[in-house]
């Protein structure tokens, strides 16, 4: 019997598989996340010993940078933000197979060079290697870099293989319904959707995926997960930054594209979705879709399910900061949100009438993310009426997924003394604590599985278009109102009043993390 016969969670999230001989090439080699995420995840995969023995680097981008000025700037980019040090006798062996490619993104005759180059490091090794082409650009120039690998062969170089050459494509995947649905059709016409990795970095971080591992590796969380005991769901992606230097990219988004479109419509995916048949990739992408096909059409205007608002001037760390208005490269009368909240419901068995609180913003008082997974009160009497004495708090199960991840759970306790009074409590379980700091970046793992084949932690088409269609409704109802609406909070804060006033109604609030 083997291993995944035996022990089926081994086979959709396990990672002690091989990868076969590969070369990684990055489009947008010398840009900003190849430099923070990029290179250092490849540093560390291959400190941990998780790189193949056979394995290639290859840079390319519009500006020429001789190879060794890019192995320099990669040993730059590991010393600076790699999450352990640079130490030679690692990086040399990585540097040793490392090269620069340099060529337009729509430049047809600079692929075929580039098909040449792996070509030769092909012949050169004797035998056939796996390319796996990282898309590292802004979204502009996604669809020509894809034409062009299906033109020069590249797409369906070793098809039928175990070792097809495959797509990592950055986010944002599409600004809309309609465009979200075009890249599908331009990525569908050169690569086959198993050679297909969307990325949503979320996904690679440990508290996700061990959402999966809380919810159907215990048995007291799912008897519990449904309407009859959870009363109330929130996720909170809160940012303390604001839009510093990329006011330009950012008016252009907007938090809606930006945050709740891909990480939050992907958490709640995580904690609604079904019980998966295994936790093979299409196994688990089918009940997401599942999911976030069930989620009701929103209501959008005035009262509606969606608040939205722009940060005013406050405080943060102590330290006066601007409004948005005020920012560098920022529109007088812009309509771009920084703030987005949402109020869903999802039309299922489990899930009816449970309202799930959907949120994200720049400038907010902390940077946290997390879901928030509130139970029912429990019935009787027998604590209540005297509130000064019977301090109670809804039980609350929270996955803290960033900063300082862990997990914890709000209960009510006796407080010691010889009087019965209550008091809630927080339980709370540290992944630094239990098992050191030093845990894998979202990137290295990310890499290594579509290295390896492993689609579970990357977003399929239908689930990119799935969330789109949700969401593309409320961006063409905002386009339509101009700043009508439009809220503020003051930077520093939870929220906009507007943001309070979607929970209000069904007598909730939103927790402060
Ligand atoms: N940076 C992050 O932390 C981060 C986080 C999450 C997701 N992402 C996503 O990752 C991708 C890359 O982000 P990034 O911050 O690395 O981008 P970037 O630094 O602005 O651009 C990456 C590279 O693309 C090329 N490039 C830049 N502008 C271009 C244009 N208008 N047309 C054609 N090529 C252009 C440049 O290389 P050459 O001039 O050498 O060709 C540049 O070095 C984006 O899709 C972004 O949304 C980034």
């Amino acid at each position: 019997m083997s291993d995944t016969q035996r022990h089926p969670f081994l086979h959709g999230l396990s990672k002690h598989r091989g990868a076969p001989p590969t070369v990684v090439i990055i489009f947008g080699a010398s840009g900003d996340l190849t430099a923070r995420k990029l290179i250092p995840a490849v540093y560390n995969l291959s400190h941990d010993n998780l790189l193949p023995a056979d394995f290639y680097l290859v840079g390319y981008g519009r500006k020429p940078i001789p190879d060794d000025e890019f192995r320099g700037l990669a040993a730059d980019a590991i010393k600076e933000f790699s999450r352990r040090e640079l130490k030679p006798e690692i990086w040399d062996r990585v540097a040793a197979h490392t090269t620069y490619v340099a060529g337009g993104y729509d430049d047809r005759a600079a692929f075929d060079r580039l098909a040449a180059h792996i070509d030769a490091l092909e012949k050169k090794l004797g035998r056939d290697v796996q390319r796996l082409f990282y898309i590292s650009t802004p979204p502009s120039v996604f669809a020509p870099i894809l034409l062009n690998l299906g033109a020069s062969g590249l797409a369906a170089k070793h098809l039928g293989l175990p070792h097809h050459s495959k797509v990592i494509i950055e986010k944002p995947f599409g600004k809309d319904l309609v465009s979200a649905r075009e890249l599908n059709v331009t990525i569908r016409s050169v690569f086959e959707e198993h050679q297909v990795y969307r990325i949503d970095h979320y996904l690679g971080k440990e508290t996700v995926q061990d959402l999966l591992v809380q919810r159907f590796a215990n048995a007291i969380f799912e008897p519990l997960w449904n309407r009859n005991f959870i009363d109330s769901v929130q996720i909170t992606v809160a940012e303390e930054v604001g839009v510093g230097t990329r006011g330009g990219y950012y008016e252009q988004s907007g938090c809606l594209r930006d945050m709740i479109q891909n990480h939050t419509m992907q958490l709640l995916a995580l904690t609604a979705m079904e019980p998966p048949g295994s936790l093979h990739a299409e196994a688990i992408r089918d009940e997401k879709v599942k999911v976030l096909n069930a989620i009701q059409p929103l209501t959008i205007g005035p009262a509606g399910d969606v608040a939205r608002a722009q940060y005013a001037a406050g405080m943060i760390g102590g330290k006066a900061v601007p409004g948005y208005l005020e920012e560098e490269g920022i529109a007088a009368q812009s309509n771009t949100e920084t703030y987005a909240a949402l109020r869903l419901s999802i039309n299922n068995w489990r899930w009816q009438g449970v309202p799930f609180y959907l949120r994200s913003g720049k400038r907010m008082a902390r940077r946290v993310s997390e879901i928030a997974i509130n139970f029912r009160r429990p019935p009787g009497t027998l604590f209540a009426g005297e509130t000064a004495r019977f301090d109670l708090a809804a039980n609350t199960l929270s996955f803290q997924i960033q900063p300082d991840e862990g997990l914890s759970l709000i209960l009510n306790t006796k407080v010691p003394g010889l009087e019965t009074r209550t008091q809630p409590v927080k339980m709370s379980f540290r992944y630094a604590t239990t098992f050191g700091s030093n845990t894998a970046e979202a990137y290295e793992r990310l890499v290594l599985d579509a290295m390896i084949g492993d689609g579970t932690l990357f977003i399929r088409g239908d689930e990119a278009e799935a969330s789109w269609k949700l969401c593309t409704p409320v961006l063409d109802y905002w386009r339509s109102v101009g700043r009508t609406g439009m809220d503020t909070y003051a930077a520093g804060g939870w929220g906009p009043p507007s943001a309070d006033a979607l929970l209000a109604k069904q007598n909730h609030c939103w927790r402060q993390p």
